[in-house]
């Protein structure tokens, strides 16, 4: 039973009767624990006493960070890692072993698609692609008696596609198959993937959860019994740790989670409904938007819609280039969910190793510009794409 509501738990949440007690958890910048003795070792290291052994898998100051965060989630027990990418190779190598499959959405970050189209063909793992992930029936169609996992981001990055994760999560069961949500980008601030039926969720810690850029981690949320494995078998040998300092970054970073996020929606909001009317633009995929295909779905799943929005302009890659190159405020940089409103050209940057034709089945053409809309103030965004935006008039 939860024992605080979210944003006191964003605060407190996993602190309680730490020892010695202080207002800020402090970071035990520390690899290894003296034992008392031989027997207390032996008796931590076997799972029989709580203590801590070694920091490639336990550390005070992270245990605070996965106990806060799996609270947020909604979840038993969590994991933090080294990145959000470390994360998804970490959640792999325990539940799939060579020969095996997944069913995935098309529609996922440049890195994850990477890892499995590239990293998991060199561990004997094939990736059935759902290229219309709208589609339950296809979904339903590519699951094979060696498929392991269904993997969905939601909402999308670029493309802001929305999941109907709780339709997935029934298919899921149905099939006796674990469901692993990526929610980076609605943290679950906006979205808890658990309560709607998602087995395991995962994050890159480093966007909106950390919030200003300072810091590369990520988590995984889930069972008791999935979290406990990772911790006593594969995070032993992959040594995808978190380092404690960047723990405490994203513990200080769930602080004014909550408050970071509506802010964040409600810029976006502005900023899309702007661009929306822009003659220069062709389209903008953001759900918050009521013309947005996802709109319904994204009201009945998420509280709010965050901050990543893409939009097509009127124009070429050479104009996408001015519109970049002309922008003033907006930082221009590999990054999303952060205070700072950041652009990016997702077809020549975090998405290029995917190629032209899986670009295309993507939807992320060359005069697609994404957006992290910032905490700044709306009208100065809105001012500073605006002025850009008449370099291609
Ligand atoms: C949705 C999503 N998942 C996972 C990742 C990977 O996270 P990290 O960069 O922390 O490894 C990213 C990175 O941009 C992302 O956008």
């Amino acid at each position: 039973m939860k024992k605080y509501e979210f944003n006191t738990t964003a605060i407190h949440g996993g602190h309680e009767g730490f020892q010695p007690d202080s207002v800020v958890v402090p970071i035990y910048q520390s690899v290894a624990y003296p034992y008392v003795n031989a027997k207390e070792a032996a008796a931590i290291s076997a799972g029989e006493k709580p203590g801590y052994t070694y920091g490639r898998w336990d550390n005070p100051t992270t245990e605070v960070f996965e106990k806060r965060m799996a609270a947020l989630e909604g979840m038993d027990a969590a994991i933090a890692t080294s990145s959000g990418m470390g994360a998804i190779l970490l959640l792999a190598h325990h539940l799939l072993n060579e020969g095996d499959e997944i069913v995935s959405s098309n529609q996922i970050y440049g890195g994850t698609f990477c890892l499995f189209d590239i990293g998991f063909k060199k561990m004997g793992v094939k990736v059935r692609w759902v290229a219309k992930p709208d589609s339950l029936e296809e979904w339903t169609s590519v699951i094979t008696p060696q498929t392991k996992m269904l993997f969905v981001e939601s909402p999308s990055n670029p493309n802001l596609f929305i999941a109907d994760i709780p339709s997935l999560a029934a298919l899921a069961e149905e099939r006796d198959l674990p469901l692993v949500a990526d929610n980076t980008i609605c943290t679950p601030a906006l979205q808890r993937p658990g309560e709607i039926g998602a087995d395991i969720v995962i994050h890159s810690a480093t966007k909106y959860i950390c919030g200003n850029a300072t810091s590369i981690g990520g988590i995984i949320c889930g069972s008791k019994e999935l979290i406990d494995g990772l911790r006593a078998v594969e995070m032993r040998y992959l040594g995808t740790s978190i380092s404690p300092f960047n723990a405490w970054l994203n513990i200080i970073g769930l602080e004014h989670l909550s408050l970071r996020m509506e802010r964040h929606c409600v810029n976006a909001m502005a900023v899309a409904t702007f661009l929306e009317q822009h003659h220069l633009v062709n389209s903008v995929n953001y759900p918050g938007l009521a013309s947005n295909q996802y709109n319904k779905l994204a009201r009945s799943q998420m509280k709010g819609c965050s901050s990543l929005l893409s939009f097509e302009i009127k124009g070429t890659y050479e104009d996408a280039v001015t519109v970049i190159d002309s922008l003033k405020l907006i930082v221009h940089a590999t990054h999303l969910g952060t205070c700072k409103t950041i652009v990016t050209h997702p077809a020549s940057t975090t998405h290029s190793a995917m190629g032209e034709e899986q670009l295309r089945n993507a939807g992320i053409s060359p005069s697609l510009l994404r957006l992290s809309v910032g905490i700044e103030d709306e009208a100065d965004i809105i001012k500073d794409i605006d002025q850009a935006l008449k370099k291609i008039e």
